[in-house]
């Protein structure tokens, strides 16, 4: 699996010929300026949650592509009736094998609304599983005893976490929360976009490494191999 990350907690994961994309929050993020986010031709958008943050370019890179929007059942529903009709609703505890392998939804502790406001159902994290890999992308989330769930059922390779504290996890709660989903291969995400969420990195590498966690924090702009 190949992933790119564009800042905040957007990323691209390549796997199995698909182009699955995640939260994209790419134009409104002044850290991401060299990421051409027309150039961005997903098959798949995954959706977290409905926040701000997550969805700003869901609408842009949707109609410059032939992506489908997987998400919760409010997510999905929220952009169907703004037109967007190639989507997947799911909820909670429920998998579906795609083209490209499986989706779990799972447990996340936030919130969720629309940028109009309206109910955006409650936040999720995502685990994808296929040939190439299994992984864990936590979404938004506070650190919760559910995570424990997730190591019972999977063996994951990798997991992507917020470490940005204030809105989400910490970096300090990040470290017990792979050691609940048994997985010490650590993408961090959700961090120095705005104040609130600016991290010190040679800290929280500290952190990581006191842990046995092996910690990365993505420069906007790279890909990793997975
Ligand atoms: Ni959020
Ligand atoms: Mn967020």
């Amino acid at each position: 699996m190949k992933f790119t990350f564009f800042g905040h907690a957007s990323f691209l994961i390549e796997t199995m010929g698909k182009k699955l994309l995640f939260d994209p929050f790419i134009t409104p993020n002044e850290l991401a300026k060299e990421i051409d986010v027309d150039a961005i031709k997903p098959d798949y958008i995954l959706l977290s949650h409905g926040h701000a943050d997550h969805v700003a370019d869901v609408e842009r890179i949707y109609e410059n592509s032939e992506a489908t929007i997987i998400s919760t059942y409010e997510v999905v529903g929220w952009f169907g009736a703004k037109g967007l009709e190639r989507g997947h609703p799911m909820n909670h505890g429920g998998a579906w094998d795609f083209d490209f392998g499986k989706v779990k939804l799972v447990n996340a502790v936030h919130s969720s609304s629309m940028p109009d406001g309206s109910y955006g159902g409650h936040p999720a994290g995502i685990v994808i599983k296929n040939e190439e890999g299994c992984f864990y992308y936590a979404g938004d989330t506070a650190l919760t005893k559910d995570m424990e769930l997730i190591g019972e059922e999977f063996n994951l390779d990798f997991s992507i976490m917020p470490v940005g504290d204030n809105f989400t996890m910490g970096v300090t709660d990040a470290m017990k929360a792979a050691k609940m989903v048994k997985c010490e291969k650590v993408i961090g995400v959700h961090f120095d976009t705005f104040p609130y969420v600016a991290i010190d990195k040679e800290a929280s590498m500290a952190i990581a490494s006191e842990n046995n966690v092996r910690l990365t924090l993505p420069e906007i702009g790279q890909t990793l191999s997975l």
